[in-house]
């Protein structure tokens, strides 16, 4: 499998290390994914989501590529379709040039998870991409309730055994009490679920999402139980829109996407030149 991504999870599981996997939106927060790799000379992997292809008319893929050719020819990027939910976001996601998509059907039973994760593989694999499952639900902030029962949403490893052996899929994003966002996680991760889930899967690379509030300790035991990638987006937006608002003399800084300010700048950009495009031909 020729899977860049792949290979710098397998290669993290041979040295029983982790590595970044960050969210990117547009050029700069690529580029600075790509040098801070580049700078310390480790691999990282560099995720897309389905808004962020919306975003950018779909030219996530190209910059990516580009950028990494550019800044950073010899250092290891993967390249990931983070939190695809669809046959159809996959696909394109493909198309668009990722080495690694997750299909996240965590929100479906086993067995439809199951049967979508399969498809996903037999249509990844053979185009030299590998497959990030997921089993149990990692929640979000703001977007889903704050009392959780976390035992009903945790991975089960039995579960994940078989979603594994069935589907063949390569990685597999676990839930031990971790949430998107600066969130109300488990005040103590299932580290017992998480050595259960490692040891039925010895070969499969274990993701942990929602790690932008994951720090010390922590880290170093979910690595040590298993864990070999860590997802991060809260995090480095929040770095993103905390400089700009800065630089704007915001104090009480309340943006956390930056695609929220990018876009609103594009569209005056885009305005200001149609209006200076008409003037010229005399149409004001
Ligand atoms: O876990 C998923 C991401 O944090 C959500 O990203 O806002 O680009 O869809 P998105
Ligand atoms: P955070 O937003 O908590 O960093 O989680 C990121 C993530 O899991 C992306 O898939
Ligand atoms: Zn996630």
């Amino acid at each position: 499998m020729k899977s860049k991504t792949l290979k710098i999870l397998k290669k993290a599981m041979e040295d029983k290390v982790a590595v970044g996997a960050f969210n990117t939106s547009n050029m700069e927060v690529t580029q600075a994914i790509i040098m801070a790799a580049n700078n310390l000379k480790k691999s990282c992997i560099i995720q897309t989501t389905v808004s962020t292809m919306e975003y950018t008319f779909d030219t996530i893929g190209e910059l990516v590529k580009s950028n990494v050719k550019k800044l950073a020819p010899n250092t290891e990027i993967g390249f990931h379709l983070d939190h695809g939910h669809s046959f159809h976001e996959i696909t394109k996601a493909i198309d668009l040039g990722v080495d690694s998509v997750m299909i996240d059907a965590s929100r479906l039973t086993l067995e439809e998870n199951i049967a979508i994760t399969k498809k996903v593989v037999e249509y990844a694999h053979p185009r030299g991409v590998a497959v990030q499952a997921e089993l149990g639900r990692v929640p979000y902030l703001g977007r889903e309730k704050l009392d959780i029962d976390w035992n009903e949403i945790m991975t089960d490893p039995n579960e994940a055994k078989r979603l594994v052996d069935e589907t063949g899929t390569d990685a597999l994003a676990v839930g031990i009490g971790n949430a998107h966002g600066f969130f109300r996680e488990k005040s103590e991760p299932d580290w017992e679920r998480l050595k259960a889930i490692n040891a039925l899967l010895p070969d499969n690379p274990l993701i942990l999402h929602g790690a932008s509030d994951w720090e010390g300790e922590k880290v170093k035991k979910a690595v040590e139980l298993g864990i070999n990638a860590f997802n991060i987006d809260t995090d480095i937006r929040i770095a993103f829109c905390s400089a700009v608002c800065k630089m704007t003399g915001d104090q009480h800084c309340e943006v956390s996407d930056p695609r929220k300010i990018l876009k609103v700048a594009r569209e005056e950009t885009q305005k200001a030149v149609e209006k200076k495009i008409q003037m010229f031909l005399g149409k004001e």
